[in-house]
């Protein structure tokens, strides 16, 4: 949702605040600000992204705070913008998540001047109203959490009190501890040019970072976080000569691919290995599989399931976290629940787990990030090693996860011995040859460009699969809707006379994905459909006999239950260049953000 920054040391606030806010843009760009904060507290705000905010370099600060945002409550306006401050304008706050009772705790606060709409307002106020009772900034800003209700991540400075006092309820906070100084994030992606030594806060977290180093306190007592080593550096986070994050991740998929099969694959036994340690007696003994998780991420988990349940005996439903109910009568002992979420720390998601764990099933997280959220609140972690994706839309990390769920299908179809060794065998020969075929996907990228040049201007795009290949209609649907805000519809092949094929006109592109794993003679019927109403057919295919029959054909190699995953990157690259042609602004997509923390 929205970034927190904040440092204090040696260096130059000012530079390190707004490199740390440019690193977070992709969690919100509606506005930015930042606090410094010397012999008094300097704030600089507006609306609009970070180039937009011009931040003095001569201001003597020892320490500050900066906030990148995604408006919930309040439209994008400079008023509305973090840093929030009291009414003599000495306590700054910038927030992340939502206060569900500010309006009652701005009525108890009348008298008090403000200045937006916000439900962040409230916290400099009351911090006020503390330290003026006498507390000290920490002591001010514990008192004030027992009054919050809602999720939320905060940072708080006062002009008279020593450093930045941070706090975290269901929404992340890291602390960078670098040579110079203490640094504060969202997540590491704020300060890794500076540290890669990080803690992860932990929910009821209060953190005191002065000029001596942090505190940390939980339930009033003093608590350690573990310091520890974050894997990858600052050019993983830069373009790379790239246009846009989402160009330079969808050509890194290669070596994301790699990375999530790395050490897993044992293709003579036909077994995966899975750096898990979830019980194998239990995984046996499991009647049930249910996934949780939103957009991408559901649209891997919609693959998941047709990859697990023709390989292993268990039924697997997939549900949109928000909608996720566990009901009465369920079979809460032989379930085992999937989260999967590329951030982990999407709010839909984990409080999908909370109510799956709640009469006690056990679950699994299947994500990118190590150290979040939902990896302290699952039972255990598949980690899918895509490293840092900036772009707002999701591609590497769609892509490896589900190669670690593939991987996962593998491992415990063979543990139940509903897979042979040689079926086994063969799946995992094609996750290995993964890399090489994404590779010859992107090599293709002038003829997938020419294609988005020549149907820029189309009224609408439909994407068309059956089986495997439904999800990855659904995605590629999904991925050039939000970032061209073209009409764009992902559609079960067999759906469109039932109703969809009114919308096709010469004007609104299929693309069909006739891959061999997914019925393609089915769905080829489904293209003569279309094109005998006059639509132009893009076709997604590995026999050139289709060549023929369509307008246009992309060579995907046959990767067997592999083979739709690797057409969703030529789609991925279609929907970058429709976006580019557009000039749209395609990592940070209007109305959207990376992470989602809010319900
Ligand atoms: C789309 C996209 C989103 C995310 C969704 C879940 O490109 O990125 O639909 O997939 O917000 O996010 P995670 O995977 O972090 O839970």
């Amino acid at each position: 949702m929205c970034g927190i920054t904040g440092y204090i040391g040696e260096g130059e606030s000012a530079s390190i605040l707004s490199t740390g806010l440019k690193n977070l843009e992709y969690r919100g760009y509606d506005s930015a600000g930042i606090a410094l904060v010397g012999d008094q507290v300097d704030v600089h705000k507006q609306e609009g992204t970070i180039d937009g905010l011009t931040i003095p370099r001569d201001v003597d600060a020892t320490h500050g705070i900066g906030h990148t945002r995604w408006s919930t409550h309040g439209e994008p306006t400079d008023e509305n913008a973090h840093p929030h401050t009291d009414c003599r304008g000495d306590v700054a706050v910038v927030h992340n998540g939502i206060i569900s009772n500010y309006t009652e705790l701005k009525e108890e606060l009348a008298g008090h001047i403000f200045e937006s709409e916000t439900d962040t307002e409230v916290i400099p106020h009351l911090i006020e109203n503390e330290i003026a009772r006498g507390a000290d900034l920490r002591a001010a800003v514990t008192r004030v959490l027992d009054h919050l209700e809602g999720s939320f991540a905060i940072a708080a400075t006062h002009v008279d009190h020593d450093g930045i006092v941070a706090a975290r309820q269901d929404s992340p906070l890291v602390i960078g501890h670098g040579d110079d100084g203490m640094y504060l994030g969202s997540d590491v992606t704020a300060f890794v040019e500076y540290t890669r030594q990080v803690s992860y806060l932990e929910d009821g977290d209060v953190a005191h970072l002065s000029e001596d180093g942090i505190t940390i306190f939980n339930d009033g007592k003093r608590v350690e976080r573990e310091i520890q080593t974050v894997d990858w550096d600052a050019s993983a986070a830069g373009k790379a000569g790239h246009d846009h994050y989402m160009h330079k991740e969808i050509h890194e998929q290669p070596h994301a691919l790699r990375q999530a099969i790395s050490g897993r694959i044992d293709e003579l036994s036909g077994k995966a290995s899975l750096d898990i340690d979830l019980d194998d007696e239990f995984l046996e003994s499991i009647d049930n599989i249910q996934i949780v998780a939103c957009g991408t991420s559901y649209h891997a988990g919609l693959y998941a399931k047709e990859l697990i349940e023709p390989l292993v005996d268990v039924t697997v439903r997939v549900d949109l976290a928000s909608e996720y109910e566990v009901y009465d009568g369920y079979d809460t002992q032989n379930t085992l629940v999937v989260a999967v979420t590329q951030s982990g720390e999407t709010a839909d998601t984990l409080s999908a787990i909370r109510r799956a764990k709640a009469p006690g099933m056990t679950t699994l997280a299947v994500t990118n990030t190590v150290g979040s959220t939902i990896t302290r609140e699952v039972d255990d972690s598949l980690f899918i090693k895509a490293g840092p994706e900036i772009g707002v839309a999701a591609t590497k990390t769609f892509v490896s996860q589900v190669t670690a769920l593939a991987l996962f299908a593998t491992y415990i179809g063979r543990l139940r011995g509903t897979l042979s060794a040689d079926e086994g065998a063969d799946i995992l020969e094609n996750i290995r040859k993964l890399p090489n075929a994404v590779q010859s996907v992107l090599d293709a990228e002038p003829q997938i460009e020419r294609l988005a040049e020549r149907y820029v201007d189309s009224d609408a795009f439909f994407f068309i699969g059956r089986g495997l290949a439904q999800p990855v209609a659904l995605e590629s649907a999904l991925k050039l809707k939000e970032i061209s805000y073209a009409h764009a519809e992902g559609f079960a092949a067999g759906e469109l006379k039932h109703g969809p094929l009114a919308l096709v006109t010469e004007n609104t592109p299929v693309l069909a994905f006739l891959n061999e794993s997914a019925s393609p003679d089915e769905t080829f019927n489904n293209v003569k459909e279309v094109e005998s109403r006059g639509a132009p057919v893009i076709c997604l295919s590995s026999t050139s006999e289709d060549a023929s029959f369509c307008d246009h054909s992309i060579d995907v190699p046959n990767l067997g239950r592999l083979g739709p995953l690797v057409s969703n990157v030529a789609m991925q690259l279609f929907a970058y260049h429709v976006a580019n042609e557009m000039e749209r602004p395609i990592d940070k997509p209007r109305n959207l953000a990376k992470s989602v923390t809010v319900e």
